[in-house]
């Protein structure tokens, strides 16, 4: 069957990428306004290039909450998760307050976050 990678890879292909594409979709309605992704720069929030596997609130020069000041770690799909779902909770004293109730979405908008490099 030398076809079956190439047949699989079709198959894998569509769901991943429409999951990202919603999840794009959804950052720019609802994270845009405060988060930068097309260059370096902050605005009034950090900006998230390589944001999934980069070090917890280290964007240089943006002033960040003592929550995230305190912070150790690096960001994984799984903490970027709960920290959309609840920043509050995830991390007491924390500047953003926007939520994401929906679980399907979160996991949309993580999807779309690991392109971001
Ligand atoms: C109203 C502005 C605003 C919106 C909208 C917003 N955020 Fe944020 N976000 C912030 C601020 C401010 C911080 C810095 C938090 C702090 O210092 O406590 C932050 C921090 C973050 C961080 C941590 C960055 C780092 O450098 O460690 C991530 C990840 C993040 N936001 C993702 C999102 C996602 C995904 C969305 C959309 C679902 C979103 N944010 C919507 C203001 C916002």
């Amino acid at each position: 069957m030398r076809f079956l990678p190439i047949l699989l890879a079709l198959l894998a292909t569509p769901a991943f990428a429409q999951d990202a594409e919603h999840g794009a979709a959804l950052f720019k309605r609802v994270c845009s306004q405060c988060h930068q992704v097309a260059q370096p720069r902050s605005l009034q929030a950090p900006h998230l290039i390589g944001i999934v596997g980069r070090k917890i609130g280290s964007v240089e020069g943006f002033n960040y909450s003592q929550a995230f000041k305190d912070a150790q770690g690096n960001w994984d799909e799984a903490t970027l998760k709960a920290y959309i779902a609840n920043p509050g909770e995830v991390m007491k004293g924390t500047k953003m307050i926007n939520k994401v109730p929906s679980e399907t979405d979160r996991t949309d908008v993580v999807a779309y976050l690991v392109t971001l490099k």
